[in-house]
């Protein structure tokens, strides 16, 4: 194989950065703090300024094309440009993009969620994940007159300062295994924010068990995501699963899924593919079809505590641009396009990869690992698969690997997001699959050293 198909070496050793876009982020630089307006921008050494996005591809402001992993962030599952979604759009802004009052699109909308997605009998529209986190938080509250909430560590819910807690646990600070701290997120976090917020452990039945019920009269929820992308993107046991539902019944606490990202891992979604049996359910990037949007959906004993019919509802909740007939319609096209058939496509293809990958990685003997399901994927620093937040935290020998592994990617046209899920779209195909794994297997062979220093470290710390 060819290696190096985009590369435009500029003689400072980062030939997948672009001139245009090292010029434009200097630009930046002296208009924003860092020069991106999002922390999760990844930079090596100057991020690709995009010109623009057409199906499973994307081109950047030096002519050159990547096929894109990182969908912005999950969210593009028909990838860029879906042409429902812009004929959908073109229609609508002709129409106008938001009014004070309702539109039918918000309708059609929330009956494809209620009618597709288990245990959601109403829905709310937001304008995005973090909005739809806290305002099903809040509805927890209201509906069980308690405050504090249980969360997982190292799960990525958005910037809601409570979900935010142990997002960012850390060996020195994340405490004992059996009885994890609530950690800051950021300096200044309110320490009685710390003090409402009981962190457990991923795939930790049996700490579930004990915290859910130590805690029952105080917590209003626990939010979980299915398979938390930052946190590892590692399967829920069943056990687990089965242990917050039942935690959940017995002390009356409601359970949050949090399918922002997930509910692209079936066409109901990532509770229904785990057996979970939520009580509410927030949503946020694949419905909204590439536009901002976030959804709370839920059962309606649970769902009323926002209904304003009788005077001042237990919780309020508007928004300017909820519910915006742009998010909406876009949304809509998106959904209506994600039937059985695309479903089935994506999981072949993330097949195709997850095992194409775990081949490579077990033929070389490498000390590496895949985890994932559906349209996603994640490749680990480590030989034994992980099952929680704690198993994931890179070393630095295996923070560089993963560096290097996604430089290696931009420079052979595949963008490869860092520390978090890959996700695959619908105008994939099979070869683009298997040309995944070969770049994958390139960089295996190409890496040695690398390698070797994962495996050295993890003898001296055994
Ligand atoms: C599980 C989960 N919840 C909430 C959010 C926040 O969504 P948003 O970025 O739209 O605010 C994200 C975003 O990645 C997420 O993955």
């Amino acid at each position: 194989m060819n290696w190096g198909l985009v590369s435009s070496d500029t003689g400072d050793g980062f030939p997948s950065v672009g001139q245009r876009s090292k010029d434009s982020f200097a630009r930046a630089r002296l208009v924003f703090p860092d020069g991106t307006s999002r922390a999760t921008i990844e930079r090596d050494p100057a991020p690709l300024y995009v010109e623009r996005g057409m199906g499973s591809y994307l081109f950047d402001v030096d002519g050159r094309r990547f096929l894109d992993l990182n969908c912005n962030f999950t969210t593009l599952i028909h990838g860029h440009a879906f042409a429902p979604v812009v004929e959908a759009l073109t229609h609508q802004l002709q129409r106008g993009s938001c009014f004070a009052n309702p539109t039918e699109s918000e309708i059609e909308l929330a009956e494809l969620l209620c009618g597709r997605i288990p245990g959601i009998d109403r829905v709310r529209f937001v304008n995005t994940g973090t909005e739809a986190v806290l305002f099903a938080i809040k509805a927890a509250r209201a509906f069980t007159g308690r405050s504090k909430i249980a969360k997982l560590e190292g799960s990525y819910h958005g910037a809601y300062d409570w979900v935010e807690v142990s997002q960012a646990a850390a060996p020195d600070n994340w405490g004992d295994p059996i009885a994890p701290k609530s950690t800051a997120f950021y300096r200044g976090m309110p320490t009685s924010v710390l003090d409402e917020v009981v962190v457990l452990r991923f795939n930790d039945v049996e700490g579930v068990r004990r915290l859910m019920s130590l805690h029952a009269h105080d917590l209003a929820a626990i939010i979980l995501d299915p398979m938390p992308s930052r946190g590892g993107l590692v399967a829920p046991k069943p056990e687990f699963t089965a242990a917050v539902q039942e935690a959940g019944r017995i002390n009356g606490i409601p359970v949050i899924a949090d399918e922002v990202l997930n509910l692209r891992q079936s066409f109901q979604g990532a509770s229904a593919r785990y057996g979970l049996v939520p009580d509410l359910v927030t949503m946020g990037k694949i419905i909204g079809g590439g536009l901002p949007i976030g959804a709370i959906g839920g059962r309606e004993d649970v769902m009323k505590v926002f209904d304003a019919s009788a005077g001042r509802p237990l919780l309020p909740q508007g928004g300017t641009f909820s519910a915006n007939p742009l998010s909406m319609t876009a949304g809509l096209a998106a959904m209506r396009h994600l039937n059985h058939a695309a479903f089935a496509h994506l999981e072949i293809l993330g097949d195709i990869v997850r095992d194409g990958i775990g081949r490579a990685i077990s033929i070389r003997d490498a000390p590496l690992c895949v985890t994932g399901a559906a349209s996603l994927f994640r490749v680990h620093p480590r030989a034994q698969t992980p099952n929680d937040y704690r198993e994931i935290y890179p070393t630095t020998a295996g923070a560089t690997l993963m560096k290097q592994l996604s430089r290696f990617f931009a420079e052979n046209g595949i963008i490869l997001p860092l520390g978090a899920a890959a996700s695959i779209s619908t105008p994939m195909t099979r070869a683009d699959a298997e040309f995944i794994v070969d770049v994958f297997s390139g960089f295996l062979d190409s890496h040695q050293d690398l390698l070797d220093a994962i495996e050295v470290y993890r003898k001296k710390t055994q």
